[in-house]
């Protein structure tokens, strides 16, 4: 049974990724028909040309892929005024014989691709957003780390989202892929679990594949998606390793602590999201013969502890 499956974020570029995976087209495939759209779309708030820039006013984003075939990866990370980061990933994989490029060197890379450089990726609202986070912290741009740290989660209420993708095509091979601005106003530089893999994607045609959402800095440490797929590895169900992986997520100790979302598939086309907090998120499954994709509540394991 083929299908893909996406977080809420990425319902925009869903009939899209619907109609690739019914044609036939590759996992990896459908994933960038799904992903592209989001990306070009400045009302979604967490993607491409979005709404929310870094501590200095300017967005910087992430990307990340990888073919359960072959096992090959590619990611973008703190990439400037280049909105189709996900494309750009693809080509890191299949044109260089690195994994990951960052910052200059990404941007690089993307405009000898023939990549648009934009002049602006924030949107009028996040520019508003921008100003007045600016204004209510007092922020001194000379000492951005004072601002970064919320004592109070409740008082950092921005989302700290991303578009994931996960397919698997009619050849059965599984891909995963992410997309994302990052956390509004991160300190400039800092890179998420996106363009980590193994920590915010993974894809193993043999055993499943993960990606996450939410507090990149927790599926860093856990090393969560890898995590997920191994256990899966060594015979849980998707929706029982997802739920191991949510315990790695707990132990943890320390830190900014905040919630996770973790979406998988397996090679036979079971499925299972959950997230860590409460909250009312769905994600959107297409499951190839069915004449549109649908959305479907997440699981919600309890609360973390605060740190
Ligand atoms: N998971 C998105 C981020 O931490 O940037």
């Amino acid at each position: 049974m083929s299908l893909v499956l996406c977080n809420y974020c990425g319902e925009y570029g869903m009939t899209d990724a619907a109609e690739a995976l019914s044609s036939g087209e590759s996992a990896l495939d459908v994933l960038e028909a799904g992903i592209a759209p989001c990306e070009a779309n400045s009302d979604i708030d967490i993607v491409g040309k979005g709404r929310w820039p870094n501590a200095l006013g300017v967005m910087q984003t992430d990307a990340g892929v990888m073919d359960g075939a072959t096992l090959q990866v590619g990611s973008v990370g703190a990439v400037e005024n280049i909105t189709h980061v996900f494309s750009l990933a693809r080509l890191v994989q299949s044109k260089l014989p690195h994994v990951c490029l960052v910052g200059e060197g990404a941007k690089r890379f993307a405009l000898e691709m023939g990549f648009t450089e934009e002049a602006e990726m924030v949107s009028e609202l996040g520019k508003q957003d921008y100003q007045n986070w600016l204004r209510e912290n007092n922020v001194d741009l000379s000492q951005l780390s004072k601002y970064l740290w919320p004592k109070d989660k409740d008082t950092y209420s921005f989302h700290k989202d991303t578009v994931i993708y996960l397919a698997l095509d009619a050849r059965g091979n599984l891909a995963a892929g992410t997309s994302t601005t990052g956390w509004p106003f991160k300190y400039p530089g800092r890179l998420g679990d996106s363009p980590i893999c193994g920590a915010g994607f993974y894809a193993d045609n043999r055993y499943g594949a993960c990606a996450c959402t939410n507090t990149g800095e927790m599926t860093i440490r856990a090393s969560t998606a890898r995590s997920v797929v191994l256990y899966m590895k060594k015979g849980a169900s998707v929706r029982e390793a997802c739920l191991e992986a949510a315990e790695d997520l707990n132990d943890l100790q320390g830190g900014y602590l905040g919630s996770v979302s973790i979406h998988a598939i397996d090679p036979k086309g079971d499925y299972f999201v959950l997230m860590t907090e409460d909250s009312e998120q769905d994600f959107c499954i297409f499951e190839e013969g069915n004449p549109a994709f649908r959305r479907e509540e997440v699981f919600l394991v309890p609360k973390y502890s605060a740190t």
